[in-house]
């Protein structure tokens, strides 16, 4: 059975969560890992060759990892995508590769393979969830199965980008409290507003009164 990891990085810190799965790929028996990265734009390519930063650095250190192709997506019996947040989305070369994929889409080449994604971002809530979702979205109308980390895996409960679960294992995060404003404080704005009215019913009724 073949894995087909996949993704994109500019600073390197993507690179890195894609190493750790690679090597979570390669402990399961009888599975090959095939590692990838995202097509890189030329017009980025050049920039990068031609400078002398941190990026550059990074650019150097994996342009020799081969790009993914159609055959590589093709070919793989699972898929593990892994892209940095850009404004709360994934960067516009994994988008690019996605896009490429019509072919895939149009034979039916990716139903039904199991597909997970990673992000990496620069704080604790710049988009981490929204770019796994929109991350996701293609991937589902490829046809391909989404699968999470599951929280028998270790460290899970204790991870930020788990919110919801969070929410569910933690008494002081229960949903539950978010509909007591809804509980109390909605029926009693409610009473309120229904007692002015009232009394405003009432001061019109008794100037009708009074005027009659
Ligand atoms: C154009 C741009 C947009 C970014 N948008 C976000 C963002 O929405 N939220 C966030 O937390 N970090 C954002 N970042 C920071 C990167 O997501 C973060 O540095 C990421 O971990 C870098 O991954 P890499 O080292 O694999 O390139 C942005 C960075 C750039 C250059």
């Amino acid at each position: 059975m073949k894995i087909l990891v996949v993704y994109h990085t500019t600073y390197g810190h993507t690179l890195q969560l894609a190493r750790a799965v690679e090597a979570g790929v390669k402990s399961v028996a009888g599975v090959q890992t095939v590692f990838r990265r995202a097509p890189e734009f030329p017009h980025v390519e050049k920039e990068l060759e031609a400078g002398d930063g941190y990026a550059t650095k990074i650019w150097k250190d994996q342009k020799d990892i081969q790009p993914c192709t159609l055959d590589d997506l093709r070919e793989a019996d699972g898929l593990l995508l892994g892209s940095p947040t850009r404004y709360g989305n994934m960067t516009a070369a994994m988008k690019a590769l996605i896009d490429s994929t019509a072919s895939l889409w149009v034979s039916g080449a990716m139903e039904g393979k199991p597909a997970g994604v990673f992000t990496s971002t620069a704080t604790t809530h710049g988009g981490q969830e929204t770019t796994c979702l929109t991350m996701m979205i293609p991937l589902i109308h490829l046809g391909m199965l989404i699968v999470g980390v599951p929280y028998s895996a270790e460290g899970m409960i204790h991870t930020q980008p788990a919110a919801a679960v969070l929410t569910a294992h933690r008494p002081s995060r229960d949903p539950r409290v978010s509909l007591l404003p809804l509980r109390k404080i909605w029926p009693s704005a409610v009473s309120r507003a229904n007692a002015s009215l009232n009394s405003r019913k009432k001061s019109v009724v008794k100037r009708w009164f009074s005027s009659t």
